[in-house]
């Protein structure tokens, strides 16, 4: 989504904001810009719709300076056009402004406080910006104007302003929207993201819901926005920047696919390190030990690891667990146990549908565990418990070692808690021997490419649609196969219960329609088996994939046996390379499909 850089007191501003503005390209966007000031009485704007590097293309020589500030903009309110690009400006020219996340009543407040201002775009950004402006020019100081308006807007922000009078500070605000804020010999830095930053730093200071800064190059004051000051020490930020490149792959998709071998073993180190029991905060387990009911809550891909994270933790912990999809339980809670317990799982900790809902559960006094990739991150730092990924920055939109890891964390944390319990599927259950089987059959699917990327060729090469079946945990990895496949390669794709395909989806089959089916249930092989028939009878195309122990011949992919429930972590591989390929093939940007964004922060 939205990325901000800022920086203060480097002479190569123009450059680390174009660095800076490079490594937020995964979070996606469709148009950039940044303003610079030499805070000799020169400064510039520059904007574009499209890539960074037509922003890059449009910079001349002149356009240096000491400070600035940068955006990669995500369209919300209003279309991407130069217009609506940040940095957005007042109309008397004195500020610019950089903004994430959504005002959701800038309409209000630029009818009531703005009746005379002739808005030049049609974002909310630009209302706080000629807010800001206002307030100044009716006698206030620039920080309490600016303090004033952001107290005026409902949604969320990370915003950085500059006041073109006053180029020796950089003011910066936040609710909902992550942002931090970087410190360096000398100078300070503000992104949105640790990442921006890495090459200039490790020290960050990360700012809280209603906190306003005030820098310079060597001085930071945090405020909450009624005027109270924050002290704070910066954090050191583990993650090497160079975890963050593509090494030799064409694409950080392919790469994140090839690594989860590594994330397996890194998580059976990091959770179950003498490989009998894992090792998780005793704490934790006991407020779970308390719980009546489980409630998974996620989106996109991450739901789709709940889905398989749900018979894991009833099995093995016997506690009832449910999935919900965080932008339908915020508004729509269901009827809850006596004594639940929530469990985010997000591989950024930084979704705005899942967040809303940890907000209103700690409003009703409900306990959580965020499981995510990002240990700094909002979810992270808001539940009352986190758990880490240990996957590495997961840069391509389209998540994968994410995923993974994610069901590898429930499964230790279901083993670790059930082991708590006394349960006795869990006394017998070595976690770590199945991430180990999980990882060599990962291995093994990922030595397959080439045959993989031979039969995406076969099956999807020309198709507008595609299906994906299977029952359990298969439906669910079915779920997220298509998700793949549609994410990246913007093909029409469906999961569906196999059973279900009688029921309606099967009037779609013609033929040569393409039908991936996941075999790796024992107990309904037989079935999932019948209804790939009955999807050739109609001309469709099966592409079967199947565990060792279940396959039979003319099956098109055998793959690794391991528990049952926990085949996705070897079956989706197969899916995630199939979409990687499909996408590689017809050309298109791999890590970075239109529309989306890696980091979803707005509801
Ligand atoms: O960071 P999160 O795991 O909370 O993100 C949730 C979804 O936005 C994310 O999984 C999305 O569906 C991915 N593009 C899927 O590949």
């Amino acid at each position: 989504m939205c990325g901000i850089v800022g920086v203060i007191g480097r002479q190569d501003a123009t450059q680390v904001l174009l660095k800076g503005l490079e490594k937020l390209e995964y979070r996606g966007y469709d148009s950039a810009g940044l303003y610079v000031n030499d805070q000799q009485g020169h400064d510039h704007l520059v904007r574009r719709v499209g890539r960074i590097a037509a922003l890059e293309a449009a910079i001349t020589p002149a356009v240096t300076g000491t400070m600035g500030i940068g955006h990669t903009r995500w369209a919300t309110n209003g279309k991407p056009t130069e217009a609506n690009a940040h940095p957005q400006r007042s109309s008397d020219d004195r500020f610019y402004l950089v903004h994430n996340g959504v005002i959701t009543n800038a309409q209000a407040l630029a009818a009531q406080y703005l009746p005379a201002v002739t808005l030049a775009s049609d974002t909310d950004t630009e209302v706080l910006v000629q807010l800001v402006a206002a307030f100044v020019q009716s006698g206030t100081a620039t920080v309490a104007a600016f303090k004033q308006a952001l107290s005026l807007c409902e949604g969320s922000y990370a915003c950085c302003l500059v006041d073109r009078l006053d180029p020796s500070h950089l003011y910066v605000g936040k609710n909902k929207s992550p942002l931090l804020i970087g410190q360096g010999d000398g100078f300070h830095v503000v992104a949105s993201d640790a990442l921006a930053m890495l090459d200039l730093t490790d020290q960050f200071i990360e700012l809280k819901d209603g906190e306003v800064v005030t820098l310079t190059a060597t001085t930071c004051r945090i405020e909450t926005l009624a005027g109270e000051q924050r002290l704070r020490e910066p954090i050191t930020v583990t993650i090497t920047d160079g975890a963050a490149d593509k090494g030799p792959y064409p694409y950080y998709m392919l790469k994140e696919i090839n690594e989860q071998p590594a994330v397996m073993r890194r998580l059976v180190t990091a959770y179950a390190p003498d490989a009998a029991a894992p090792v998780v905060d005793p704490a934790l387990l006991k407020l779970l030990a308390a719980a009546d009911r489980l409630y998974i809550v996620a989106a996109g891909t991450s739901y789709h690891a709940g889905l398989v994270g749900k018979p894991l933790f009833e099995r093995l912990a016997n506690v009832p667990t449910e999935v919900h999809l965080a932008s339908e339980f915020g508004y729509h809670q269901p009827l809850l146990s006596a004594h639940p317990v929530f469990i985010f799982l997000s591989q950024s900790g930084e979704t705005a549908d899942s967040r809303q809902v940890l907000v209103a559960i700690q409003k009703q006094g409900f306990k959580s565990l965020t499981i995510t990739n990002v240990a700094t991150s909002t979810l992270a730092r808001e539940a009352d418990f986190a758990l880490g990924l240990h996957a590495g920055p997961e840069i391509a939109v389209a998540s994968t070692k994410a995923y993974t890891a994610q069901i590898a964390v429930e499964a230790l944390l279901a083993t670790a808690l059930g082991q708590a319990k006394r349960v006795p599927a869990a006394a017998s259950f070595d976690v770590a021997h199945q991430l180990s089987l999980a990882a060599a059959g990962q291995q093994a699917v990922l030595d397959a490419t080439d045959r993989i990327h031979a039969l995406a060729t076969a099956m999807f090469e020309d198709t507008r649609d595609a299906f994906f079946i299977g029952r359990g945990v298969d439906h669910a990895v079915s779920l997220e196969a298509a998700l793949k496949l549609k994410e990246i390669s913007y093909v029409q794709a469906e999961g569906f219960a196999a059973g279900e395909l009688k029921h309606g989806t099967i009037a779609l089959i013609t033929p040569g329609t393409p039908v991936t089916a996941f075999i790796s249930d024992p107990v309904t092989a037989a079935h999932t088996r019948s209804n790939a028939q009955e999807v050739e009878a109609r001309g469709g195309h099966v592409l079967r994939v199947a565990t060792q122990s279940l396959a039979q011949p003319g099956d098109d992919l055998v793959v690794a046996d391991l528990d049952a429930a926990l085949t996705p972590l070897v079956t989706i591989v197969v899916g995630q390379l199939l979409a990687y390929f499909t996408s590689f093939d017809r050309g298109y940007d791999v890590d970075r499909p239109r529309n989306l964004a890696k980091s979803v922060t707005v509801e």
